[in-house]
């Protein structure tokens, strides 16, 4: 049986709070691809396919053919920033596509300014907003965000919109009190309560204004039990935190292999050096902080030591990011692992990925905004786990653990689809084709 699925009909509104190094690669990759000057590298939605049926069938079409996902060329993007930076100008100060095509990309880039942000230092203390939005409380200001969104709807003409956080990594905040009900949230709006953020404002903002919403940093953000409580009640999907890009996606795709082998792990070193302005942000012991335990939780959670004490019981897992202006965008990753194998004999391996953060990121963006648009469309709502593919740290259910093994997450994405669209789900047991 397949889903009942509302057909795309209509423009998609693409929201981004944070209109920064990712959001502009994102919003001039589209526009790049729109105008035929570059592919879509790095997106499910835009080059992956599916399987479908037994693999004698032959069945594997794309995945963007295979459910229904808004056309690029329906997308309109709109965002806000504390910085009043058109996105040709974001782009450029960003550095991390190249000038002349960012050119070629004046016209349609110049157009998008950014509205004035919800913010205040106390959340990112290394930044000093200008373009900010007056408002006493917190709740007035999520009206005013809800006011821009509902203006944005209406100048562009789009019938849906989905939200994705590209915003700077807020100082770590815990679960408390005003954010285990919908009304103790809502009643901290209107006070002013300190343990709300920002990024929180945001996503009440969206939620109320039937738009989904992922949180692509490790921010506490969506994941409290009044702002799930409230996407499920109002028919809303939601999903986070911390886009996986770079060195965790490396991770995740490394350490299930020593798992599935049973290679021992007593060392795992990663260090970063980064120099655009999320390396700036994160240069905060606090915001690193929300990024450490984030970036900290894969390993645990893929290795299980309490079910394999012998092999992964004693790690030696650190983390650390230096600011580093030189490299700007162009991040390097270095991965000491030290690893054990028969009898205990110790060996090494060495990772150096010389990446590019934001290149990693934009595909994810866009995946998020068309998968999550995919969900609304579905009648899903609350958290989609099936899109912890995307995330380092993904939300789930109360007391359910995560699961960050990457395969296992594409495997999970891609049964939903075909849940949806009532395909028979793989489970690559194949003993059909022996009988
Ligand atoms: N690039 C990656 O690979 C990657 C991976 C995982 C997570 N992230 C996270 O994504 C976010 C964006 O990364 P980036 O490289 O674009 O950083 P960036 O610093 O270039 O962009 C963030 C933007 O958010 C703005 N901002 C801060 N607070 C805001 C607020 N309250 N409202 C609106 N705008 C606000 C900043 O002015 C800045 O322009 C960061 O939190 C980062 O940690 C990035």
């Amino acid at each position: 049986m397949s889903a009942d699925i509302r057909p795309t009909g209509g423009k998609l509104g693409v929201l981004l709070p944070g209109m920064g190094a990712v959001a502009t690669t994102f919003i001039a990759g589209i526009e790049a691809v729109k105008a035929g000057l570059g592919a879509p590298i790095g997106s499910l939605t835009q080059m992956g396919t599916i399987r479908l049926g037994q693999r004698t069938e032959d069945r594997s079409p794309r995945i963007k053919d295979f459910v229904p996902l808004a056309d690029l060329d329906d997308i309109v993007c709109g965002g806000w920033d504390i910085f009043d930076e058109d996105v040709y100008t974001a782009a450029r100060r960003s550095g991390v596509l190249d000038k002349d095509l960012l050119e070629d990309l004046r016209p349609q880039l110049e157009k998008i300014r950014p509205w004035p942000a919800v913010f205040d230092q106390r959340y990112v203390k290394k930044l000093h907003g200008t373009h900010v939005k007056g408002g006493e409380s917190w709740m007035e200001k999520a009206r005013l965000l809800i006011d821009d969104i509902e203006r944005f709807k209406k100048a562009n003409g789009c019938n849906r919109t989905v939200m994705v956080w590209c915003g700077s990594t807020e100082i770590f905040m815990e679960t408390k009190p005003v954010h285990e009900t919908i009304d103790a949230f809502e009643l901290g709006l209107m006070e002013n309560d300190p343990d709300i953020s920002p990024s929180m404002v945001y996503a009440y903002a969206a939620i109320k204004t039937g738009t989904p919403f992922a949180n692509g940093a490790p921010n506490l953000t969506c994941d409290t039990p009044a702002l799930v409580e409230l996407a499920k009640r109002e028919g809303i999907p939601i999903g986070g935190k911390d886009f996986k890009t770079g060195q965790t996606l490396m991770k995740t795709i490394l350490a299930p292999g020593f798992k599935a082998r049973l290679l021992g792990v007593n060392g795992w070193f990663s260090t970063n050096i980064l120099g655009n302005r999320d390396g700036e942000v994160l240069d905060d012991p606090e915001s690193f902080k929300t990024k450490e335990q984030s970036k900290l939780s894969v390993l645990d959670h893929i290795l299980q030591p309490h079910l394999y004490p012998d092999l992964y019981g004693e790690i030696h897992h650190k983390v650390r990011i230096n600011y580093y202006p030189p490299r700007g965008d162009n991040k390097e990753g270095w991965d000491n692992i030290d690893i054990f194998g028969w009898l205990g004999y110790p060996m090494q391996i060495k990772v150096d990925f010389l990446c590019r953060d934001s290149i990693l990121a934009a595909p994810i963006v866009l995946d998020l905004a068309l998968f999550l648009d995919l969900a609304h469309r579905s009648g899903m709502s609350g958290i989609q786990e099936w899109l912890s593919f995307y995330f380092k740290s993904p939300q789930t259910a109360p007391g359910l653990y995560a699961e960050h093994d990457l395969f296992i997450q594409l495997m999970k994405l891609k049964n939903t689809l075909r849940h949806l669209k009532g395909e028979t789900l793989i489970t690559h047991l194949g003993t059909e084709y022996y009988d």
